[in-house]
Parts: structure tokens; C-alpha cells; sequence
């Protein structure tokens, strides 16, 4: 049967993630959102690139949750964007009430989908999201650490001269000022990092890796990233719609792994047709526990926020 993605939120990561979709032919797309008339418009606009781009996939516009039911996977990226010099975590009041909203109307209308939770504070938002749902964990996944590891990876590939595809990485912890990108885990041509980059170069990098949302934000003067974020949430359904079992960094609800509990927190999860199949735990540093750690920390004061 052809799977179905819903995706709440008509704006551009959600309005991307719906061409990347449609036009992989992976899925039939619902796109929806308040403002119906921006998903109509955009849900058209896409059909009619359909015969062109030679594909069979449908997509409708909507803002009827009716719409989404028996959908596979339910992607939330309604929220308000970041403005220039605002922290993601300044955008909690506002994205709460929203999310809980959204969170209920998933919970009633598709209650079996797999939920990928992109707005922002993420980690603090798809916390929420498994609260109100009530969905088993490995159904409520946030996407960030693929994110982060992808701009971490463009910008050391850069400074090297090397293909991309030469090096990995996993970036764990929050999704905000406290990101750890694992230095230990990241390779050139399976060489450590160290060793062929200056710790000030690295530094330097990962410090713009941390603040690459914002670059981002900064330069438009009004929204936030979209082809980036978009990508990775793709890469996520894919994972999930054929079963890949893939490890990568995602936001996770933690009951122990990790010395960590009752978060949501970017962690390596291994992602297949049941969401989150299972959290990996790598052996990290003393420096990169102590990281997740405090970052863990800055999550859960958010947290008690919600309440
Ligand atoms: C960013 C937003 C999506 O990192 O959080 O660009």
C-alpha cells in the first residue's frame, strides 16, 4: 500500500520536506496547516510540477486533521521560527502552546503514526509532544543531532578539501547552545579528526557548527534554515518507511542510557520501521559525558518550564 507523511506546518521546512517527499516517491503527502489557504497553494503548486517531474505521488492541502488519518509517519513543523539574535529556547511559550495542540489532534486522528517533531526548542517540543500523546517512545523521535552532524561535517570537509562522503560524525546532546559535537567519533577517511586538523581549526568549527541555525537566521532577517533541516527530517522517513535500521543522532526519550532520564535528548538511535529500534550507547569520553551531561541539564530546566 502507498505510505502516507503528514506534514503539520505549510512553512518552509514543512512546504521543502513535502517536494523532497513527493517527488522521491516515497509517500503521499498531506500537507496542513491553519492557514489553509498557504497548504492549498502550495499542495497545488507541487501537483502540478508532478508531470513534469514524472511522478504518480499525491499531495493534498489542508487544514482539516481529518486529512491525516492512517498516515505512517506525522511530521510536526508548526511553531514560529527564530529572529535574529533570539536563542532557540526564547521561542518555548509560544511553540508550547502550539505543539500541545498539534500533539492532541495527532493523538486523535492518527494514533498509530511514528511522530518526527522539528519545531523548536526540539528536544524540549518533542518531549512535550510524548507527554501529550501518550505514544510509546520509539514512536516520538525529534530531529536535530542529523542536522548538526551534517553542517559539522560540510564545514570540516571544507576547511580539508575532501569529499564529504570522507568523513563521519555523531553530534549528540541538545539541539541548542549546548550541542556535543563527539570529537571521538569523528573521522577523516577513518583517521580521528585530531589528527588532521589543529585543535583551534576543530574549535573553531564546531563552534560554528553550534551556531550555524543562527548564521542562518541572521542573514534572512526573518525565518530559519529549511533545505538543511528538511533534508535530514527526509532522510529520517526514509530510514523509517524502508526499514533501513540506520544508526544516527536524534532526539530520544533516555531512561538510563547514557546515566541519563525522563528526556528528550540527541543520542545515536538506530531508525527503522518502528521509529526508534534502539538507542546505541557509544562509548564517549570522560569530556564528552560530562558535555551530555550538562547539556542533559539545560534541557530538563526547560523542561520544568512546560509545566
Ligand atoms: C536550525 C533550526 C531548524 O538549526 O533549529 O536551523
Amino acid at each position: 500500500m502507498t505510505k502516507k507523511v503528514s506534514i503539520i506546518g505549510a512553512g518552509a521546512v514543512g512546504a521543502t520536506l513535502a517536494h523532497r517527499v513527493l517527488e522521491s516517491g516515497i509517500a503521499d503527502v498531506v500537507l496542513l496547516d491553519i492557514f489553509k489557504n498557504i497548504a492549498l497553494g502550495k499542495a497545488m503548486d507541487l501537483s502540478d510540477a508532478s508531470a513534469v517531474v514524472a511522478h504518480e505521488r499525491t499531495i493534498i492541502g489542508t487544514d482539516d486533521y481529518k486529512d491525516i488519518e492512517s498516515s505512517d509517519i506525522v511530521v510536526i513543523t508548526a511553531g514560529l521560527p527564530r529572529k535574529p539574535g533570539m536563542t532557540r529556547d526564547e521561542l518555548i511559550s509560544k511553540n508550547a502552546g502550539i505543539i500541545k495542540d498539534v500533539a492532541l489532534k495527532v493523538k486523535t486522528h492518527a494514533p498509530k503514526s511514528i511522530i518526527i517533531v522539528v519545531t523548536n526548542p526540539l528536544d524540549v517540543m518533542t518531549y512535550l509532544t510524548y507527554k501529550i500523546t501518550g505514544f510509546s517512545k520509539n514512536r516520538v523521535i525529534g530531529m536535530a543531532g542529523l542536522l548538526d552532524g551534517s553542517r559539522f561535517i560540510y564545514l570540516i570537509a571544507s576547511a580539508l578539501g575532501v569529499p564529504r562522503s570522507s568523513v563521519e560524525t555523531y553530534v549528540l546532546g541538545s539541539h541548542g547552545d549546548t550541542m556535543v559535537p563527539l570529537i571521538s567519533k569523528t573521522k577523516v577517511d577513518g583517521k580521528p579528526v585530531t589528527e588532521v586538523m589543529d585543535k583551534a581549526k576543530l574549535q573553531a568549527i564546531v563552534k560554528r557548527t553550534c551556531d550555524r541555525g543562527a548564521e542562518i537566521v541572521s542573514l534572512f532577517g526573518s525565518g530559519s534554515a529549511f533545505y538543511s533541516p528538511s533534508a535530514a527530517v527526509f532522510k529520517m522517513i526514509e530510514s523509517i518507511l524502508k526499514d533501513k535500521k540506520e544508526t544516527v543522532a536524534a532526539s530520544a526519550y533516555l531512561e538510563g542510557e547514557y546515566g541519563l532520564n525522563d528526556l528528550y535528548i540527541g543520542v545515536p538511535c538506530k531508525i527503522g520501521k518502528d521509529g526508534i529500534e534502539k538507542i546505541v550507547e557509544f562509548d564517549i569520553s570522560a569530556d564528552e559525558k560530562a558535555a551530555l551531561a550538562r547539556s542533559a541539564e539545560a534541557i530538563k530546566v526547560l523542561n520544568k518550564l512546560l509545566q
